[in-house]
Protein backbone atom coordinates (compact mmCIF):
# COMPACT_ATOMS: atom_id res chain seq x y z
CA UNK A 1 0.00 0.00 0.00
CA UNK A 2 2.75 2.24 0.95
CA UNK A 3 4.65 1.77 -2.90
CA UNK A 4 0.87 2.74 -4.11
CA UNK A 5 0.13 5.88 -2.17
CA UNK A 6 3.45 7.12 -3.18
CA UNK A 7 3.84 6.36 -6.85
CA UNK A 8 -0.20 8.14 -6.37
CA UNK A 9 1.68 11.45 -5.35
CA UNK A 10 4.66 11.34 -7.55
CA UNK A 11 2.96 10.65 -10.10
CA UNK A 12 -0.19 12.80 -9.69
CA UNK A 13 -2.98 10.28 -9.39
CA UNK A 14 -4.08 11.11 -5.98
CA UNK A 15 -3.64 13.70 -3.64
CA UNK A 16 -4.49 13.99 0.45
CA UNK A 17 -7.25 16.38 0.14
CA UNK A 18 -6.49 19.96 1.68
CA UNK A 19 -2.78 18.95 1.77
CA UNK A 20 -1.16 22.32 2.32
CA UNK A 21 -3.46 22.74 5.29
CA UNK A 22 -2.73 19.38 7.19
CA UNK A 23 -5.33 17.37 4.92
CA UNK A 24 -8.51 16.57 6.17
CA UNK A 25 -9.38 12.94 7.31
CA UNK A 26 -11.11 10.41 4.75
CA UNK A 27 -10.95 13.01 1.72
CA UNK A 28 -8.51 12.55 -1.29
CA UNK A 29 -8.41 14.35 -4.65
CA UNK A 30 -7.45 12.96 -7.90
CA UNK A 31 -4.78 14.59 -10.04
CA UNK A 32 -4.11 14.52 -13.55
CA UNK A 33 -3.92 11.05 -14.24
CA UNK A 34 -5.77 9.93 -11.28
CA UNK A 35 -8.96 12.15 -13.14
CA UNK A 36 -8.58 10.15 -16.36
CA UNK A 37 -7.87 6.96 -14.84
CA UNK A 38 -11.04 7.16 -12.90
CA UNK A 39 -13.41 8.64 -15.92
CA UNK A 40 -11.69 5.51 -17.48
CA UNK A 41 -13.17 2.98 -14.91
CA UNK A 42 -16.45 5.38 -14.75
CA UNK A 43 -17.08 5.41 -18.90
CA UNK A 44 -16.79 1.70 -19.11
CA UNK A 45 -19.39 0.47 -16.66
CA UNK A 46 -21.20 3.35 -18.30
CA UNK A 47 -20.99 1.77 -21.43
CA UNK A 48 -21.76 -1.80 -20.24
CA UNK A 49 -24.53 -0.77 -18.32
CA UNK A 50 -26.46 1.60 -20.52
CA UNK A 51 -24.78 1.87 -24.16
CA UNK A 52 -24.50 -2.00 -24.49
CA UNK A 53 -28.06 -2.80 -23.09
CA UNK A 54 -30.83 -2.42 -23.75
CA UNK A 55 -33.03 -2.53 -20.28
CA UNK A 56 -31.02 0.32 -18.74
CA UNK A 57 -31.70 4.06 -18.71
CA UNK A 58 -29.53 6.46 -17.25
CA UNK A 59 -29.77 9.21 -14.52
CA UNK A 60 -28.00 11.99 -12.56
CA UNK A 61 -29.46 12.99 -9.52
CA UNK A 62 -29.29 15.55 -7.47
CA UNK A 63 -26.55 15.16 -4.31
CA UNK A 64 -28.73 16.83 -1.80
CA UNK A 65 -31.65 15.06 -0.51
CA UNK A 66 -35.03 15.68 1.27
CA UNK A 67 -34.80 14.59 4.38
CA UNK A 68 -38.28 12.64 3.91
CA UNK A 69 -36.55 10.14 1.27
CA UNK A 70 -34.06 9.34 3.80
CA UNK A 71 -36.68 8.60 6.61
CA UNK A 72 -38.84 6.74 4.50
CA UNK A 73 -35.45 4.44 2.97
CA UNK A 74 -34.82 3.56 6.76
CA UNK A 75 -31.49 5.56 6.79
CA UNK A 76 -32.87 7.46 9.33
CA UNK A 77 -33.10 4.89 11.64
CA UNK A 78 -30.85 2.36 10.62
CA UNK A 79 -27.73 3.90 8.75
CA UNK A 80 -25.33 3.82 11.69
CA UNK A 81 -22.41 2.12 12.94
CA UNK A 82 -21.41 1.00 16.68
CA UNK A 83 -19.01 3.99 17.97
CA UNK A 84 -17.32 3.51 21.09
CA UNK A 85 -14.69 5.78 23.06
CA UNK A 86 -11.55 5.30 24.83
CA UNK A 87 -12.28 6.74 27.96
CA UNK A 88 -8.52 7.04 29.10
CA UNK A 89 -7.73 9.04 25.58
CA UNK A 90 -10.75 9.74 24.33
CA UNK A 91 -10.32 8.58 20.82
CA UNK A 92 -13.42 7.24 19.19
CA UNK A 93 -13.54 3.84 17.02
CA UNK A 94 -15.88 1.37 15.06
CA UNK A 95 -16.75 -1.31 17.70
CA UNK A 96 -16.67 -3.89 15.08
CA UNK A 97 -13.18 -2.54 13.47
CA UNK A 98 -11.33 -3.36 17.30
CA UNK A 99 -9.87 -7.02 16.97
CA UNK A 100 -9.52 -7.27 20.70
CA UNK A 101 -11.70 -5.15 22.82
CA UNK A 102 -8.55 -2.56 23.08
CA UNK A 103 -7.97 1.04 22.20
CA UNK A 104 -6.00 0.65 18.93
CA UNK A 105 -4.14 3.75 20.00
CA UNK A 106 -3.10 3.80 23.62
CA UNK A 107 -3.85 -0.30 23.97
CA UNK A 108 -6.69 0.79 27.20
CA UNK A 109 -9.44 -1.74 27.43
CA UNK A 110 -11.52 1.13 29.54
CA UNK A 111 -14.11 1.63 26.45
CA UNK A 112 -17.26 2.64 26.54
CA UNK A 113 -20.55 0.63 25.43
CA UNK A 114 -20.77 0.47 21.50
CA UNK A 115 -23.85 2.82 21.09
CA UNK A 116 -25.52 3.82 17.27
CA UNK A 117 -23.89 6.80 15.35
CA UNK A 118 -25.81 7.59 12.09
CA UNK A 119 -23.39 8.59 8.70
CA UNK A 120 -25.04 10.84 6.98
CA UNK A 121 -24.16 14.68 6.95
CA UNK A 122 -26.71 17.29 6.75
CA UNK A 123 -26.63 20.63 5.94
CA UNK A 124 -28.51 23.80 6.02
CA UNK A 125 -30.99 24.45 3.43
CA UNK A 126 -31.34 28.72 2.50
CA UNK A 127 -29.73 31.61 4.81
CA UNK A 128 -31.15 30.40 8.37
CA UNK A 129 -29.37 28.03 9.86
CA UNK A 130 -31.86 27.18 13.08
CA UNK A 131 -32.14 23.34 12.15
CA UNK A 132 -35.79 24.08 10.78
CA UNK A 133 -34.71 23.52 6.84
CA UNK A 134 -32.04 20.80 6.29
CA UNK A 135 -30.45 18.25 3.67
CA UNK A 136 -28.68 15.13 3.88
CA UNK A 137 -25.80 14.63 1.74
CA UNK A 138 -26.83 11.42 0.24
CA UNK A 139 -25.52 8.50 1.70
CA UNK A 140 -25.82 5.90 -1.21
CA UNK A 141 -27.14 7.29 -5.07
CA UNK A 142 -29.71 4.85 -5.20
CA UNK A 143 -32.70 6.53 -3.29
CA UNK A 144 -33.35 9.23 -5.85
CA UNK A 145 -33.23 6.72 -8.79
CA UNK A 146 -36.31 5.24 -6.45
CA UNK A 147 -37.55 8.50 -6.08
CA UNK A 148 -37.53 9.22 -10.05
CA UNK A 149 -38.85 5.55 -10.51
CA UNK A 150 -42.21 7.15 -11.93
CA UNK A 151 -40.69 10.13 -13.52
CA UNK A 152 -38.32 7.65 -15.60
CA UNK A 153 -41.24 5.06 -16.23
CA UNK A 154 -43.27 7.54 -17.36
CA UNK A 155 -41.18 9.41 -19.75
CA UNK A 156 -39.71 5.86 -21.22
CA UNK A 157 -42.65 3.44 -21.58
CA UNK A 158 -40.64 1.33 -20.03
CA UNK A 159 -41.72 -2.59 -18.92
CA UNK A 160 -39.78 -4.87 -16.51
CA UNK A 161 -37.52 -5.92 -16.36
CA UNK A 162 -35.21 -2.94 -16.89
CA UNK A 163 -32.70 -0.90 -15.24
CA UNK A 164 -31.55 2.77 -14.21
CA UNK A 165 -27.59 3.35 -13.55
CA UNK A 166 -26.41 6.01 -11.97
CA UNK A 167 -22.78 7.25 -10.87
CA UNK A 168 -22.25 9.86 -8.50
CA UNK A 169 -21.09 11.07 -5.13
CA UNK A 170 -21.83 9.82 -2.31
CA UNK A 171 -21.49 10.81 1.53
CA UNK A 172 -20.74 9.01 4.61
CA UNK A 173 -19.17 10.30 7.91
CA UNK A 174 -16.92 6.99 8.82
CA UNK A 175 -16.26 6.75 12.10
CA UNK A 176 -12.38 6.07 11.36
CA UNK A 177 -11.75 6.22 7.38
CA UNK A 178 -8.57 4.16 6.69
CA UNK A 179 -6.77 2.33 4.09
CA UNK A 180 -6.03 5.49 1.71
CA UNK A 181 -9.04 5.56 -0.48
CA UNK A 182 -10.85 2.52 0.23
CA UNK A 183 -12.93 4.01 3.23
CA UNK A 184 -13.27 7.38 2.71
CA UNK A 185 -16.05 9.93 3.68
CA UNK A 186 -16.67 11.43 -0.05
CA UNK A 187 -16.68 8.96 -2.52
CA UNK A 188 -18.31 7.43 -5.56
CA UNK A 189 -20.54 4.35 -6.38
CA UNK A 190 -21.65 2.96 -9.92
CA UNK A 191 -24.57 2.00 -8.72
CA UNK A 192 -27.40 0.08 -11.09
CA UNK A 193 -30.75 -0.43 -9.61
CA UNK A 194 -32.91 -3.01 -12.05
CA UNK A 195 -36.44 -3.73 -11.92
CA UNK A 196 -37.76 -7.35 -11.78
CA UNK A 197 -41.01 -9.26 -11.47
CA UNK A 198 -41.48 -10.27 -7.89
CA UNK A 199 -40.99 -14.44 -8.52
CA UNK A 200 -37.99 -13.93 -10.67
CA UNK A 201 -35.71 -12.06 -8.80
CA UNK A 202 -33.57 -14.85 -7.35
CA UNK A 203 -33.00 -16.02 -11.09
CA UNK A 204 -32.43 -12.73 -11.93
CA UNK A 205 -29.56 -11.84 -8.94
CA UNK A 206 -27.58 -15.09 -9.63
CA UNK A 207 -27.16 -13.89 -13.70
CA UNK A 208 -25.95 -9.83 -12.20
CA UNK A 209 -23.98 -11.84 -10.12
CA UNK A 210 -22.22 -13.45 -12.92
CA UNK A 211 -22.26 -10.35 -15.16
CA UNK A 212 -20.47 -8.26 -12.86
CA UNK A 213 -17.78 -10.84 -11.92
CA UNK A 214 -16.90 -11.06 -16.15
CA UNK A 215 -17.35 -7.00 -16.19
CA UNK A 216 -14.31 -7.06 -13.16
CA UNK A 217 -12.50 -9.27 -15.11
CA UNK A 218 -12.34 -7.06 -17.91
CA UNK A 219 -11.02 -4.16 -16.51
CA UNK A 220 -8.08 -6.77 -15.63
CA UNK A 221 -9.07 -7.95 -12.19
CA UNK A 222 -7.70 -11.58 -12.33
CA UNK A 223 -10.45 -14.05 -11.08
CA UNK A 224 -7.96 -15.10 -8.58
CA UNK A 225 -8.17 -11.81 -7.06
CA UNK A 226 -11.72 -11.97 -6.38
CA UNK A 227 -14.10 -14.09 -3.97
CA UNK A 228 -17.99 -13.89 -3.31
CA UNK A 229 -19.12 -13.76 -0.04
CA UNK A 230 -22.63 -14.75 0.70
CA UNK A 231 -23.64 -12.15 3.32
CA UNK A 232 -25.31 -14.19 6.34
CA UNK A 233 -28.83 -12.84 7.36
CA UNK A 234 -27.11 -10.92 10.86
CA UNK A 235 -25.27 -9.08 8.53
CA UNK A 236 -27.89 -7.92 6.02
CA UNK A 237 -28.58 -4.17 5.14
CA UNK A 238 -31.86 -3.37 6.44
CA UNK A 239 -33.59 -3.61 2.94
CA UNK A 240 -31.78 -6.45 1.70
CA UNK A 241 -33.15 -10.46 1.40
CA UNK A 242 -29.80 -11.85 0.25
CA UNK A 243 -26.28 -9.99 -0.49
CA UNK A 244 -23.68 -11.35 -2.52
CA UNK A 245 -20.39 -8.99 -2.00
CA UNK A 246 -17.39 -9.08 -4.38
CA UNK A 247 -14.44 -9.39 -2.41
CA UNK A 248 -11.22 -7.93 -3.79
CA UNK A 249 -7.54 -8.76 -2.23
CA UNK A 250 -6.97 -5.14 -1.62
CA UNK A 251 -3.25 -4.55 -0.16
CA UNK A 252 -4.91 -4.85 3.11
CA UNK A 253 -6.14 -7.46 2.94
CA UNK A 254 -9.79 -9.39 1.30
CA UNK A 255 -12.39 -6.67 1.37
CA UNK A 256 -15.75 -5.57 -0.64
CA UNK A 257 -15.65 -4.22 -3.69
CA UNK A 258 -19.26 -3.97 -4.79
CA UNK A 259 -22.29 -5.33 -2.74
CA UNK A 260 -24.89 -7.24 -5.44
CA UNK A 261 -28.05 -7.37 -3.14
CA UNK A 262 -31.84 -8.38 -3.47
CA UNK A 263 -33.74 -5.37 -2.02
CA UNK A 264 -36.80 -6.65 -2.70
CA UNK A 265 -39.77 -4.15 -3.03
CA UNK A 266 -38.42 -2.48 0.34
CA UNK A 267 -37.68 1.27 -1.30
CA UNK A 268 -40.58 1.15 -4.04
CA UNK A 269 -42.76 0.32 -1.62
CA UNK A 270 -41.05 2.31 1.48
CA UNK A 271 -41.89 5.75 -1.00
CA UNK A 272 -45.37 4.55 -2.21
CA UNK A 273 -47.98 6.64 -0.97
CA UNK A 274 -51.46 4.02 -0.33
CA UNK A 275 -48.68 1.09 0.40
CA UNK A 276 -50.64 -1.88 1.18
CA UNK A 277 -52.26 -1.76 -2.01
CA UNK A 278 -49.79 -4.07 -4.00
CA UNK A 279 -48.69 -6.39 -1.37
CA UNK A 280 -45.52 -4.85 -0.54
CA UNK A 281 -42.83 -5.99 1.80
CA UNK A 282 -43.89 -6.18 5.33
CA UNK A 283 -40.71 -4.50 6.57
CA UNK A 284 -42.04 -0.96 4.92
CA UNK A 285 -43.53 1.55 7.18
CA UNK A 286 -46.85 3.28 6.17
CA UNK A 287 -45.90 6.28 4.26
CA UNK A 288 -48.88 9.47 4.71
CA UNK A 289 -46.04 11.80 2.81
CA UNK A 290 -45.85 10.44 -0.67
CA UNK A 291 -47.84 11.95 -3.45
CA UNK A 292 -46.71 8.95 -5.71
CA UNK A 293 -47.69 5.21 -6.27
CA UNK A 294 -43.95 3.76 -7.27
CA UNK A 295 -45.55 0.43 -9.02
CA UNK A 296 -45.81 -0.43 -12.72
CA UNK A 297 -48.61 -2.01 -14.56
CA UNK A 298 -48.53 -5.51 -15.39
CA UNK A 299 -49.76 -5.65 -19.42
CA UNK A 300 -51.09 -9.03 -18.79
CA UNK A 301 -52.74 -9.21 -16.02
CA UNK A 302 -53.47 -5.50 -15.56
CA UNK A 303 -52.65 -5.80 -12.36
CA UNK A 304 -50.16 -2.87 -10.43
CA UNK A 305 -46.57 -4.41 -9.17
CA UNK A 306 -44.26 -3.15 -6.94
CA UNK A 307 -41.20 -4.25 -9.16
CA UNK A 308 -38.45 -6.49 -6.93
CA UNK A 309 -34.98 -4.61 -7.01
CA UNK A 310 -31.70 -6.32 -7.99
CA UNK A 311 -28.78 -3.66 -6.92
CA UNK A 312 -25.32 -4.30 -8.41
CA UNK A 313 -23.23 -0.86 -6.25
CA UNK A 314 -19.53 -1.01 -6.90
CA UNK A 315 -17.32 2.27 -5.37
CA UNK A 316 -15.71 3.92 -7.80
CA UNK A 317 -12.63 4.83 -5.32
CA UNK A 318 -12.30 1.10 -4.19
CA UNK A 319 -12.14 0.00 -8.13
CA UNK A 320 -9.44 2.58 -8.93
CA UNK A 321 -7.75 1.33 -6.08
CA UNK A 322 -8.44 -2.36 -6.57
CA UNK A 323 -7.26 -1.87 -10.26
CA UNK A 324 -4.27 0.25 -9.24
CA UNK A 325 -2.73 -2.47 -7.37
CA UNK A 326 -3.57 -5.06 -9.59
CA UNK A 327 -2.15 -3.30 -12.52
CA UNK A 328 1.23 -2.92 -10.43
CA UNK A 329 5.00 -4.38 -10.83
CA UNK A 330 8.34 -3.99 -10.23
CA UNK A 331 10.14 -5.99 -12.97
CA UNK A 332 13.74 -6.75 -13.18
CA UNK A 333 15.25 -6.42 -16.55
CA UNK A 334 18.03 -8.21 -17.67
CA UNK A 335 20.80 -5.51 -17.36
CA UNK A 336 20.05 -5.63 -13.60
CA UNK A 337 18.18 -2.66 -13.33
CA UNK A 338 14.09 -2.32 -12.20
CA UNK A 339 11.19 -0.75 -14.09
CA UNK A 340 7.97 -0.41 -12.46
CA UNK A 341 4.94 -0.89 -14.64
CA UNK A 342 1.27 -0.05 -13.72
CA UNK A 343 -0.23 -2.91 -16.56
CA UNK A 344 -3.75 -1.15 -16.99
CA UNK A 345 -5.75 -2.55 -19.49
CA UNK A 346 -5.52 -0.31 -22.45
CA UNK A 347 -8.93 1.35 -22.33
CA UNK A 348 -8.14 2.54 -18.69
CA UNK A 349 -5.44 4.20 -18.93
CA UNK A 350 -5.03 7.62 -18.25
CA UNK A 351 -2.71 8.62 -21.27
CA UNK A 352 -3.33 6.18 -24.60
CA UNK A 353 -0.22 7.25 -26.40
CA UNK A 354 2.88 9.46 -25.81
CA UNK A 355 4.30 11.45 -28.48
CA UNK A 356 7.56 12.30 -28.22
CA UNK A 357 10.40 14.33 -30.65
CA UNK A 358 13.59 12.86 -30.21
CA UNK A 359 15.54 16.35 -30.28
CA UNK A 360 13.70 18.95 -28.30
CA UNK A 361 14.65 21.82 -30.32
CA UNK A 362 14.56 20.64 -34.49
CA UNK A 363 11.93 22.23 -36.16
CA UNK A 364 11.04 19.47 -38.28
CA UNK A 365 10.82 16.55 -35.96
CA UNK A 366 8.49 19.02 -33.11
CA UNK A 367 6.81 20.16 -36.04
CA UNK A 368 5.29 16.38 -37.12
CA UNK A 369 5.35 14.94 -33.51
CA UNK A 370 2.26 17.68 -32.62
CA UNK A 371 0.69 16.76 -36.06
CA UNK A 372 0.71 13.10 -35.52
CA UNK A 373 -0.28 14.11 -31.38
CA UNK A 374 -3.72 15.90 -33.07
CA UNK A 375 -4.18 13.55 -35.42
CA UNK A 376 -4.29 10.91 -33.31
CA UNK A 377 -6.13 13.54 -30.47
CA UNK A 378 -8.76 13.55 -33.04
CA UNK A 379 -9.07 9.69 -32.66
CA UNK A 380 -11.61 10.23 -29.98
CA UNK A 381 -9.55 6.93 -28.28
CA UNK A 382 -8.79 9.42 -24.85
CA UNK A 383 -5.90 11.70 -23.62
CA UNK A 384 -2.98 11.82 -26.18
CA UNK A 385 0.00 13.55 -24.69
CA UNK A 386 2.56 15.38 -26.66
CA UNK A 387 5.32 15.17 -24.54
CA UNK A 388 9.20 17.37 -25.22
CA UNK A 389 12.11 16.70 -22.76
CA UNK A 390 14.19 15.24 -25.23
CA UNK A 391 15.28 12.49 -23.05
CA UNK A 392 13.51 9.31 -24.43
CA UNK A 393 14.67 6.64 -22.60
CA UNK A 394 13.50 7.69 -19.40
CA UNK A 395 10.49 9.13 -21.21
CA UNK A 396 9.69 5.39 -21.37
CA UNK A 397 10.54 4.85 -17.61
CA UNK A 398 8.12 7.59 -16.51
CA UNK A 399 4.98 6.11 -19.12
CA UNK A 400 5.97 2.83 -17.80
CA UNK A 401 5.27 3.99 -14.55
CA UNK A 402 2.10 5.65 -15.31
CA UNK A 403 0.56 2.93 -17.82
CA UNK A 404 1.07 4.55 -21.10
CA UNK A 405 0.63 1.70 -23.31
CA UNK A 406 2.21 3.14 -26.26
CA UNK A 407 4.81 5.81 -26.95
CA UNK A 408 5.61 6.92 -30.54
CA UNK A 409 9.17 8.78 -31.42
CA UNK A 410 9.65 10.87 -33.92
CA UNK A 411 13.23 11.28 -34.99
CA UNK A 412 15.55 12.01 -37.94
CA UNK A 413 14.79 8.76 -40.01
CA UNK A 414 11.00 10.12 -39.76
CA UNK A 415 11.40 13.56 -41.25
CA UNK A 416 14.41 12.90 -43.56
CA UNK A 417 13.89 9.65 -44.61
CA UNK A 418 11.21 7.37 -44.80
CA UNK A 419 8.01 9.07 -42.63
CA UNK A 420 8.41 5.93 -40.11
CA UNK A 421 7.77 6.75 -36.51
CA UNK A 422 9.42 4.16 -33.58
CA UNK A 423 6.44 2.54 -31.51
CA UNK A 424 7.31 1.29 -28.41
CA UNK A 425 4.80 -1.24 -26.30
CA UNK A 426 4.60 -0.66 -22.62
CA UNK A 427 4.26 -4.63 -21.94
CA UNK A 428 6.50 -6.13 -24.16
CA UNK A 429 9.05 -3.07 -24.30
CA UNK A 430 9.09 -3.95 -28.23
CA UNK A 431 9.77 -1.36 -30.87
CA UNK A 432 8.76 -1.25 -33.96
CA UNK A 433 8.89 1.39 -37.07
CA UNK A 434 5.81 1.90 -38.65
CA UNK A 435 4.88 4.42 -41.33
CA UNK A 436 2.94 8.06 -40.45
CA UNK A 437 0.32 6.97 -42.65
CA UNK A 438 -0.40 3.99 -40.84
CA UNK A 439 -0.23 4.83 -37.51
CA UNK A 440 -4.04 5.91 -36.77
CA UNK A 441 -5.40 2.57 -37.84
CA UNK A 442 -2.66 1.02 -35.92
CA UNK A 443 -3.15 3.02 -32.61
CA UNK A 444 -6.88 2.11 -33.45
CA UNK A 445 -6.79 -1.08 -33.99
CA UNK A 446 -4.47 -1.32 -30.45
CA UNK A 447 -7.43 -0.10 -28.48
CA UNK A 448 -9.98 -1.94 -29.85
N1 LIG B 1 -26.75 1.30 -2.45
C1 LIG B 1 -26.11 0.23 -1.78
C2 LIG B 1 -24.94 0.63 -1.04
O1 LIG B 1 -24.64 1.79 -0.89
P1 LIG B 1 -22.88 -0.32 0.23
O2 LIG B 1 -22.37 -1.74 0.32
O3 LIG B 1 -23.04 0.43 1.50
O4 LIG B 1 -24.25 -0.43 -0.57
C3 LIG B 1 -21.74 0.08 -2.06
O5 LIG B 1 -21.94 0.50 -0.75
C4 LIG B 1 -20.28 0.26 -2.45
O6 LIG B 1 -19.88 1.60 -2.20
C5 LIG B 1 -19.33 -0.61 -1.63
O7 LIG B 1 -19.22 -1.91 -2.16
C6 LIG B 1 -18.04 0.17 -1.77
O8 LIG B 1 -17.39 -0.15 -2.98
C7 LIG B 1 -18.51 1.62 -1.84
N2 LIG B 1 -18.33 2.28 -0.51
C8 LIG B 1 -19.18 2.20 0.53
N3 LIG B 1 -18.70 2.93 1.56
C9 LIG B 1 -17.53 3.48 1.15
C10 LIG B 1 -16.56 4.34 1.75
N4 LIG B 1 -16.71 4.83 2.98
N5 LIG B 1 -15.46 4.68 1.03
C11 LIG B 1 -15.30 4.22 -0.23
N6 LIG B 1 -16.19 3.42 -0.85
C12 LIG B 1 -17.29 3.05 -0.18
Amino acid sequence: MEELVSLCKRRGFIFPSSDIYGGLQGLYDYGPLGVELKNNLKSAWWRAMVFDRDDVEGLDAAILTNPLTLKYSGHEETFTDPLVDCRKCQSRWRADHLDDGTCPSCGSEDLTEPRPFNLMFKTALGPVDDGSSFAYLRPETAQAIFTNFKNVVDSTSRRLPFGIAQIGKAFRNEITPRNFIFRVREFEQMELEFFVKPGTDEQWHQQWVQTRLDWWADQGISPNSLQLYNVPANELAHYSKATFDVMFQFPHGLEELEGIANRTDFDLGSHTKNQGDFGIHAKVMANPDSNSKLAIQDLETNKWIVPYVIEPSAGVDRGVLAILHEAYRVEELDNGSKRTVLAFKPHLAPIKVAVMPLKRNHEGIVAKARSIKQELQALGLGRILYENTGNIGKGYRRHDEVGTPICVTVDFQTVDDDDTVTVRDRDTMQQSRISVPDLPAYVKEYFR
